[in-house]
């Protein structure tokens, strides 16, 4: 077994203390917007066999660490290997983002392979290991996996979108959504477990499409339900790992989100004001929400935006990071200068 610094200030403060200026990390921190990724990224076929090969991973996933010294390392991989694991066939196109083999029947969904979600994602695990090797103890290290709908949307529909059809599914049928969620709830428990016992010191679950669910009683039965049960599980193993719920687009209802799931932390996208970002914190830890359009633009506008995030938030539970992934041309430039804005903070 391996030591977990109880010093690392992010798991410090996603248990609830609070540091001036903040830990910080971003969304896609590891990705094309770095020459060094799209170096070794020209030595893989494709983008999923980069994520299943575990030196590449891992080499991927150090990188914003090296460049940046950020307090995390988030595993490089992909929310679309469950449904890969699964048995569906998942593609990612060069520069059109991934195309699934659409599903749209019972007999799809009793066709997954329970199991194969962790056990076809071994490498994750091993991943993560080789990076736990070289992180010095203040970095901490994040697993994840999608949020339960979010996946499902990308399996019914097949790609990304408006997803109509998942959309067309929940009013026809929602029993067979209901059936597909569950489902992808306990594969998603035993990726985030087994990314935990690889050494992962806190887990996000990205439901990316949370905003997908206009209704709340849509909201309540595939993002909040699921989203709790997977919580519940997890605690259940491992109750001093934190999980951060991601329900992007969530708007008002972020606050029932955490209370409800009773996930650790909140992740909160750029379109959550400060003054509810505060009002948040009261429940549970924060991390967010500098738009990634400032800091693809940079400069003085960007700093004096993240010098007012930290300084609204200070005093509790905040980790300093973007609303959504780092965009692919943002400068590498404008990465380190954030970094460095956010640790001159409280000095
Ligand atoms: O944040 C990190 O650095 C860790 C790696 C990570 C990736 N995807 C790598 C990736 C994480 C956390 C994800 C999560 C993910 N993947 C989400 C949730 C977050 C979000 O963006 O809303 C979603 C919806 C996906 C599905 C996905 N994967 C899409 C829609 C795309 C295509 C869009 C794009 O940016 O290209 C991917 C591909 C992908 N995942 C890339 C990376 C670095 C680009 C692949 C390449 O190099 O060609």
């Amino acid at each position: 077994m391996f030591v977990r610094a109880a010093e690392k200030p992010l798991v410090a403060v996603l248990q609830g203390s609070a540091y001036n200026p903040p830990p910080v990390w971003f969304l896609r921190q590891a990705g094309r917007y770095l020459p060094e990724y799209r170096k070794l990224r020209r030595e893989s076929p494709d983008f999923l066999s980069l994520c299943n090969t575990p030196e590449l991973a891992a080499r991927i996933t150090l990188q914003p660490v090296d460049r940046f010294g950020v307090d995390a390392a988030i595993v490089f991989s992909d929310i679309l290997i469950v449904p890969h694991g699964m048995g569906r066939t998942v593609r990612f196109l060069e520069g059109e983002g991934p195309f699934l083999t659409p599903l749209r029947c019972e007999a799809d969904i009793d066709a997954l392979d329970a199991d194969g979600a962790v056990e076809r994602n071994r490498s994750l695990m091993e991943t993560l290991r080789l990076v736990r090797r070289e992180l010095d103890d203040r970095t901490a290290l994040i697993g994840f996996a999608g949020g339960p709908i979010t996946i499902a949307a990308y399996m019914i529909d097949g790609s990304g979108g408006e997803f109509h059809a998942t959309k067309r599914l929940m009013k026809d049928d929602p029993g067979l959504v209901d059936r597909l969620v569950a489902r992808l709830a306990d594969a998603v428990t035993g990726l985030l477990l087994a990314q935990i016992e690889a050494g992962a010191d806190a887990v996000q679950v990205f439901d990316s499409w949370a905003g997908l669910l206009e209704e709340s009683a849509s909201f309540d039965r595939w993002c909040i339900g699921p989203t709790r049960r997977i919580v519940g599980s997890v605690r259940e193993v491992h109750p001093r790992i934190p999980v951060i719920g991601f329900p992007r687009g969530a708007g008002e209802r972020y606050a029932q989100y955490a209370r409800k799931t009773g996930v650790h932390a909140l992740q909160v996208d750029q379109d959550v004001p400060l003054g509810a970002m505060r009002d948040l914190q009261s429940i549970c830890p924060v991390q967010g929400n500098l738009d990634p359009g400032i800091l693809l633009a940079g400069g003085d506008m960007m700093r004096r935006r993240a010098r007012s995030i930290v300084m609204g938030l200070e005093g509790s539970s905040h980790i300093f990071n973007l609303g959504h992934g780092i965009i692919k041309d943002t400068p590498p430039s404008h990465v380190a200068d954030l970094v460095d804005t956010v640790r001159s903070c409280g000095k």
